[in-house]
């Protein structure tokens, strides 16, 4: 398994889990942490051992409390359009277009970029500790990965809206009335609740997960229609060793047993 400054990757019964490793800075996103995470989830696509990805904090404060603010500071209106640009191609659309599930895993503080990348994963299990925001207005700055699109899909334009513009970080059971995170588990139950999702998952076809991602995130992106991304994957589905498997296992009254 590759090794990482700023990462740690365990992988377990087809299930790796990503954890940011920056502790002491409550694990804020640098230029290197926004590398390596491509690079481990480039990897972790290519890796026909890995069916499910989980992406957590280490220590038990913070997920991500945000882009690295002292790497931006000095930055120029053309540096700033640049971070933004780079960050949102090589991490956040990267990881929402993973054809393998990832799950956060949100363990305390998710601010900023880290709320950001946190929306970016497929869904959200949270820690009851766990405290969402986007405060960068609070800085002068909007938010620059994916924030002011992604927010309002998951929970409305209003109350994004008036997250974006308070700056206001939100609990956990907020996030869960708002439909920001799926779930709300006490945080020593956190890693193995998000699991015991992942294990459901990997029993399911990888193939056919690959194809429901790519036709749910077809309605989200600018000329594309879903319901005929839906129709071309499903019958793509009709190709797959997965679909031979899954649907003789049935006529066999047995359980599938996908490879
Ligand atoms: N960028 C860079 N460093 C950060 C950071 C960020 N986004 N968030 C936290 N850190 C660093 C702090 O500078 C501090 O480093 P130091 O010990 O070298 O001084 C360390 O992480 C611990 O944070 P600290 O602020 O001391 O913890 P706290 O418990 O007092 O406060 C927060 C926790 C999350 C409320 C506070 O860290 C915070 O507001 N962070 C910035 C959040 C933000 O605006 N994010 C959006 C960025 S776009």
């Amino acid at each position: 398994m590759m090794q990482f400054e700023n990462l740690v990757l365990e992988s377990e019964n087809g299930i790796t889990v990503i954890t940011i490793n920056r502790p002491t800075k409550l694990n804020a996103l640098n230029k290197t942490t926004i590398e390596e995470l491509h690079q481990a989830f480039d990897a972790e696509n290519k890796n026909t051992a890995t069916r499910v990805i989980i992406l957590t904090g280490s220590g038990e404060k913070a997920f991500v409390a945000g882009a690295d603010i002292s790497e931006f500071a000095n930055f120029s209106v053309e540096n700033g359009g640049k971070l933004a640009a780079q960050g949102q191609k090589i991490l956040f659309d990267f990881v929402e277009k993973m054809n393998k599930p990832v799950i956060a895993a949100v363990n305390g503080f998710a601010l900023g970029g880290g709320l950001e990348l946190a929306m970016a994963c497929h869904f959200r299990v949270a820690s009851a500790n766990a405290k969402m925001g986007l405060p960068e207005v609070t800085l002068g700055v909007i938010p620059g990965y994916g924030g002011t699109q992604r927010l309002p899909q998951l929970v409305g334009k209003g109350r994004a809206m008036e997250m974006i513009m308070s700056a206001v970080m939100i609990d956990a059971e907020t996030a869960k009335n708002y439909g920001l995170v799926n779930h709300v588990v006490a945080q020593a139950e956190l890693l193995e609740f998000t699991k015991g999702i992942a294990t459901k998952i990997a029993r399911n076809s990888s193939t056919a997960i690959a194809k429901a991602i790519e036709a749910v995130n077809a309605n989200y992106k600018d000329g594309t229609n879903g319901f005929e991304t839906e129709i071309t994957n499903f019958g793509a589905c009709f190709g797959t060793e997965d679909f031979i498997e899954g649907t003789t296992a049935f006529l066999e009254k047995r359980k599938a047993d996908f490879k």
